[in-house]
């Protein structure tokens, strides 16, 4: 078995748990028009998904949840803190969820992204995700719905 608790140069990455879920929806308001409750992410991790903390200097700085099913793995969501952006941690983040679920016989990892959101977009095309399809009106908007763009890495 994979041990959770992963170091990278400096930051770590360990599983999530409800001790941590103060920080992670304080971050989630932040970051997000629509958040995920304390609700959501209890029933999240609840029924089995994966919750992801990475920290820097025993600080967290960003938090991903992931979805198994079978082959695949799904990103249901990650944030990085303002503060913290632009620093590298979503993509090193991101990269060892991918490494993590093909150590664990994952062969695709799929996500969802707004169409707004460019960083995301930036973030997940630079590390290997293609566009392979749309969700029409998926996410709610600030008036309306809005479409997503479905994505998918081969790992
Ligand atoms: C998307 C997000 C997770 C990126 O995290 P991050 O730690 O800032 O990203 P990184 O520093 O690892 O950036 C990796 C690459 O992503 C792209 N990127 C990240 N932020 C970007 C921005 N604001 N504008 C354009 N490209 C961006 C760049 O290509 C960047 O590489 P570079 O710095 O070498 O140019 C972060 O902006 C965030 O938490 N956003 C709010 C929540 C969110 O949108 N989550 C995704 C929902 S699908």
């Amino acid at each position: 078995m994979t041990d959770p608790n992963t170091t990278l140069s400096g930051a770590s990455i360990a599983p999530m748990s409800t001790d941590d879920l103060d920080w992670v929806c304080a971050q989630e308001a932040a970051l997000q028009a629509h958040p995920w409750t304390r609700g959501n992410f209890m029933d999240a991790l609840g029924a089995g998904n994966e919750g992801w903390i990475m920290r820097v200097a025993g600080e967290p700085v960003a938090y991903a949840v992931v979805l198994r099913v079978l082959d695949e793995a799904h990103l249901l969501g990650i944030g990085v803190a303002v503060s913290e952006q632009r620093r590298g941690y979503g993509r090193r983040l991101l990269q060892h969820l991918c490494e993590r679920a093909a150590k664990e016989s994952a062969t695709s990892f799929f996500l969802e992204v707004r169409v707004s959101n460019d960083a995301a977009q930036a973030l997940y095309r630079g590390m290997g995700f293609d566009e392979i399809g749309r969700r029409r009106g998926y996410y709610p908007a600030g008036v309306g719905r809005e479409d997503a763009i479905v994505m998918r890495r081969t790992l």
